[in-house]
């Protein structure tokens, strides 16, 4: 398994060791849907996506207090190989809680997706909060008019691998017209030139299309710094943008978006305290010059217009040093209060 895979991995586990308790509290079903699901346990003995997701639920610290919701979990594979392997591990974890159920599908994912919309609109118990892991080999299979579907409702996700090199590669020379046109759900793709304005077009369409609110990139870089392709997320609720904030942190430690084969294991210059929050000042300046805002509005700016994030990144790191060298002063001052305190309700002027 290459490094960029196990980063992958670790995105998709951070993040969903956050969204199950969030889910499970309060709604009576949640979805999981590994719709490229792989065969459940690569050759070096390394768990896949399902295994994955199934393990951090069942051995999450908060799992016991999760009793009221029904976990469904689906997992498409189309290769009989690779799904026979995956049913073989599903079995291997013994008799599963009441409240865990796994659905396996030998199929194509495009094939199930009437019974998947079923699963998530269910007339009895009525819509489930769902997060849809497509994670394909290339760029076929994943039509945007699907997504829009299938993840219509507000507390539906989408965690998604974006082929961008690939496409890069080949989508202006003719040969995967039908492919480009069901992923972007556009042509437009032939007017655009270089891997960034292809994911720019791509992220443009899950908004604008597919009504996602949020839609965020991380970056899996190649041995040769080269990108090899994106994990985009698309939510339409904030504290989902928050919880993946927080896991592609974990993963990248440095700056929060993309992950290094080349650097694997070796750690970064840049991490912990030593985060560069230049770029995150930068931003304040330019959005807030001669302007009032209070705290909340800060941290979501931070949390939703830049790469940084508002617990770690925002007061101590940023506003603390920007207050100490004069560019900017809190206008309600309680107390007691200590330079670098921004509670609730703080106000802050920005100078011009
Ligand atoms: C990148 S691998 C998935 C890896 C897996 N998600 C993991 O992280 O462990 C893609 C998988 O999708 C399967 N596949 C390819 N086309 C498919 C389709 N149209 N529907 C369902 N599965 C498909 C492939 O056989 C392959 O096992």
């Amino acid at each position: 398994m290459e490094p960029h895979t196990r980063a992958k991995h670790d995105l998709l586990s951070h993040y969903l060791k956050a969204w199950y308790p969030i889910i499970g509290r309060y709604s009576q079903r949640a979805v999981f849907i590994d719709a490229f699901a792989g065969p459940g346990v690569y050759e070096d003995g390394s768990p896949g996506s399902p295994i994955i997701a199934l393990r951090t639920l069942l051995d999450h610290t908060a799992f016991t207090t999760l009793r009221g919701c029904t976990f469904n979990f689906l997992f498409i594979e189309s290769d009989k190989k690779r799904f026979a392997h995956l049913d073989a591990e599903i079995t291997k974890l013994g008799t599963l809680p009441a409240n865990v159920q796994v659905m396996l599908r030998n199929s194509d994912f495009v094939a199930v997706a009437d019974e998947l919309a079923l699963l998530i609109i269910d007339k009895k118990k009525g819509l489930a909060p769902t997060l849809a892991f497509l994670d394909p080999f290339g760029i076929s299979g994943v039509p945007l008019n699907l997504i829009t579907q299938l993840l219509a409702s507000d507390k539906c996700e989408l965690f998604i691998t974006f082929m961008a090199d690939h496409l890069n590669r080949f989508a202006r020379t003719g040969q995967i017209d039908r492919h480009c046109e069901e992923l972007f759900g556009t042509d437009a793709y032939r007017n655009v030139r270089g891997m960034p304005a292809l994911i720019d077009l791509y992220e443009k369409q899950l908004h604008d299309v597919a009504n996602f609110t949020y839609v965020r990139e991380f970056e899996m870089l190649r041995t040769d710094g080269h990108p090899a392709y994106y994990l985009i997320h698309a939510t339409r609720s904030k504290r989902g943008v928050e919880k993946m904030k927080d896991a592609m942190w974990k993963v990248d430690p440095g700056s929060g978006f993309s992950f290094s084969d080349r650097h694997a294991g070796q750690g970064s210059l840049f991490v912990g305290d030593h985060v560069d929050t230049g770029p995150l000042r930068t931003a304040l300046v330019t959005n807030f010059a001669g302007k009032k805002a209070n705290i909340e509005r800060l941290e979501e700016f931070t949390l939703l217009e830049t790469l940084y994030h508002p617990s770690s990144h925002l007061k101590r790191k940023t506003l603390a040093l920007m207050e100490a060298d004069g560019l900017i002063t809190v206008l309600n001052p309680g107390p007691r209060r200590r330079r670098g305190d921004y509670p609730a309700g703080t106000e802050i002027r920005f100078l011009k």
